[in-house]
């Protein structure tokens, strides 16, 4: 259980009048996870600008630094002397992870790899969630595992003096499991090969490539993705600039679309195709979004959104769009509660193993507020009449970032205020929410 050890903040959102300005949403988690974990392993040095300084990144960095990375802020740019991925050291102590899913499913694959015992355990979240996903394909690479029953947190991983290299479809559509035997192969000798039936985000394909690894993708006559990585690569440091994480920037943007009259342009958001199932989706709903001075950073797509307070209508979200929006539901929930007609999301069964059981907390907490709600199997069906709900309740937010800020941006629309019990959660993955938020002309502060 957790070393981490917060003090809970209640936070409460009022009805604001319409959001106006320019921002930019803090960097994306998973490309700063991958370039302080890539720079950490690399030779020489990694320098990184707009690392999202949130504190599941700052997991990841303790854990390489616990390997024998050099990693310090110099002004506004990270730099990461790497340790070399033969050269890691064995951690003398437990790796706490925090409430962070990346880090832990990512580092169990890279650092249970070495010939060496690695400990971790995480928050009172992350030791509920799923850890077979990835302990049944690395066991195969000739990991060991002592876990907790189910393949839960904490763990303990001892990694053989040879990495088999094997072949993996992937059971579920997740980027952190796929991420997580590739990790594993980088110590392997040969090829290792994760087969992706449906396509899940990107970055650690496009990363290891960036930082010199060989790695070919294929499809295969189903259909799928074949991504093929060549073991023990010498990977070297390199400049990286991350973009802005669309999974943050949902925020603001779903609070612009909900007030009327607002205008708000999000800057330098990252808009890779795996990433960008939020802007179809709301698209599809009527919201005014549009996409401004289209470009590339550091080989990831991005470009600025400008935002107009938008009459929004329900929509049916086909299950082939969760890969791309997989953290961006419960935000969509809320504009779907404000939405005239009916809305589906399909097939949601992965929300609830993310921080929270996502699926059951935003229906709870939508009935709580005063909205129509029904959840068949792993559907979610919300039934809007164009007015935002009632609001006046409070959310238990369970250690889940995402589900404060989706209440609180619902509570900025509701006609009565809604508070979260505890709002500390939010610096997983957003410290600066409140501040950018009320910049904008939203309306949270604390709670009683
Ligand atoms: C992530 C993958 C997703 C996502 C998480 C970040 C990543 O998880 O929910 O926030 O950086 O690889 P899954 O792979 O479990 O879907």
């Amino acid at each position: 259980m957790t070393q981490t050890h917060h003090t809970s903040v209640s936070l409460v959102a009022q009805t604001c009048g319409p959001l106006s300005g320019t921002i930019t949403p803090p960097g994306d988690k998973s490309i700063s996870h991958r370039s302080i974990m890539f720079g950490g392993i690399a030779q020489g040095r990694t320098r990184v600008r707009g690392l999202l300084e949130g504190e599941d990144v700052l997991s990841t960095v303790a854990a390489l630094r616990a390997v024998g990375a050099k990693i310090a802020k110099e002004g506004e740019v990270w730099q990461i002397d790497g340790v070399g991925l033969e050269t890691m050291a064995e951690p003398s102590g437990v790796l706490d992870m925090g409430n962070s899913g990346t880090s832990a499913r990512l580092l169990i694959g890279l650092l249970g790899a070495r010939p060496f015992t690695s400990f971790f355990t995480g928050d009172g979240s992350l030791c509920k969630r799923p850890m077979g996903r990835v302990t049944v394909p690395l066991e195969q690479m000739g990991l060991r595992f002592m876990s907790r029953v189910g393949g839960r947190l904490p763990l303990a991983v001892t990694g053989p003096e040879r990495v088999q290299p094997i072949t993996y479809r992937l059971p579920v559509a997740s980027a952190q499991v796929k991420s997580a035997v590739l990790l594993a192969g980088l110590s392997a000798e040969g090829v290792t090969t994760v087969i992706e039936p449906v396509p899940t985000r990107d970055p650690t394909e496009r990363m290891l490539r960036a930082f010199g690894a060989k790695l070919d993708v294929t499809k295969m006559d189903d259909g799928a993705d074949a991504i093929a990585l060549t073991g023990r690569p010498t990977l070297m440091g390199q400049e990286v600039q991350v973009p802005a994480d669309i999974s943050s920037a949902a925020f603001p943007m779903v609070a612009a679309l909900l007030r009327e009259g607002s205008e708000v342009r999000l800057m330098n958001v990252g808009i890779n195709e795996r990433r960008a199932g939020l802007l179809h989706s709301l698209l599809e709903m009527g919201a005014d979004i549009t996409l401004e001075n289209k470009r590339d950073l550091c080989g990831e797509p991005v470009a600025d959104l400008l935002v107009r307070g938008s009459v929004l209508k329900g929509a049916t979200i086909p299950e082939s769009r969760v890969p791309s929006m997989v953290d961006e539901y419960p935000v969509l929930a809320m504009a779907a509660a404000c939405a005239s007609g009916t809305s589906r999301f399909i097939g949601l069964a992965e929300l609830r193993v993310k921080e929270s059981d996502r699926l059951a907390l935003v229906a709870k907490g939508l009935e709580a507020v005063g909205a129509k709600v029904e959840v068949e199997g792993d559907d979610l069906i919300i039934h809007g009449n164009g007015q935002p709900p009632r609001g006046g309740a409070t959310i238990a937010t369970a250690l889940d970032h995402r589900i404060a800020m989706s209440f609180l941006v619902l509570g900025l629309a509701t006609p009565e205020p809604i508070a979260v019990d505890d709002g500390s959660v939010i610096a997983t993955s957003f410290p600066s929410f409140v501040e950018l938020m009320n910049g904008l002309g939203a309306r949270i502060g604390e709670g009683a």
